[in-house]
């Protein structure tokens, strides 16, 4: 490979594994874990994020576990980049079977009479369409193997409201709304697509939201999710005891959406 095309991807080690994860927002406090989590089970890493710095070192991470990987900066919701990041994988790493989701961002808290439309937009972008995105960029090489399973992050917010998270919670409806089509278009290749509905997970985008909301409205769960708690179900359905599970929404919160 030229030096030139290898500018935005960054590969370090060459204990590839049989098979790939590709895991979005790898960079982030979720993707990072899933990414580790991941490394366990036997799975090599491409690791995508905007977030260059944060993305190498969860390169050094999944390194210094025994692990894999690549990574590459991208904006999910860039269908040229991702393709070209997607590509320059494909030619470094064992086949991609296994997409993670997990690529989002919060926008803003405000009444939806007043919720910011450019920031309503962004967080479609990022959360609905960079879903869209990976998924048309690796599931032609999935079908093609007649292996591979995706991961959507969700979020509790796909099945309730939240008060002045306008954006976010239509985006996350939406992207339930995408796994459960894309769970129907794929069944037929024997190919699996599940989101995972997070309720609130400790790391730094809960600690924004209560920020801009001003203080805690959060009743229900036991305590926050641990970023582990959620990679735990993402490590499930990239597995194959997960084989019959298609289209399923997977809650993990504590209780918190059974009030
Ligand atoms: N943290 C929670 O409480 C919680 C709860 C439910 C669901 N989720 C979902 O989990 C996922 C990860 O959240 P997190 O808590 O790790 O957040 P985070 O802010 O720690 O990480 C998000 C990562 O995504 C990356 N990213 C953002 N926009 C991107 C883009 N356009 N292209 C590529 N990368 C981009 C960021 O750089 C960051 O590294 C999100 O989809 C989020 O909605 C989080």
């Amino acid at each position: 490979m030229h030096s030139e095309e290898m500018s935005d991807l960054n590969v370090r080690e060459a204990r590839w594994t049989e098979r790939s994860a590709l895991v979005t927002g790898a960079g982030g406090g979720l993707g990072r874990a899933i990414a580790l989590r991941l490394v366990r089970d036997g799975w090599s890493l491409v690791l995508l994020d905007a977030n260059n710095a944060a993305n190498q070192e969860t390169l050094s991470l999944v390194e210094e576990s025994g692990g894999a990987g690549a990574t590459f900066t991208a904006d999910v919701s860039d269908a040229g980049a991702f393709g070209v990041a997607l590509s320059q994988a494909e030619r470094v790493a064992p086949p991609i079977e296994i997409l993670v989701n997990n690529a989002g961002i919060e926008g803003t808290v405000a009444p939806v009479w007043s919720y910011g439309l450019e920031v309503f937009d962004a967080v479609w972008n990022v959360n609905v369409r960079g879903a869209l995105v990976a998924m048309q960029g690796v599931l032609p090489g999935m079908i093609r193997r007649g292996r591979g399973a995706v991961v959507n992050i969700a979020s509790t917010s796909a099945i309730r409201g939240r008060k002045g998270l306008s954006g976010y919670v239509a985006s996350k409806h939406a992207v339930l709304g995408l796994t459960r089509t894309a769970a129907l278009d794929v069944a037929p290749h024997g190919l699996r697509v599940n989101a995972v509905l997070p309720g609130p997970v400790r790391g730094a985008m809960i600690e924004r939201i209560d920020a801009m909301a001003g203080g805690v409205e959060r009743a229900g769960e036991a305590r926050l999710a641990e970023p582990d708690d959620i990679a735990a179900m993402v490590a499930f359905l990239s597995s194959d005891d997960a084989r019959h599970i298609n289209g399923a929404a997977m809650v993990v919160d504590g209780a918190s959406t059974v009030l």
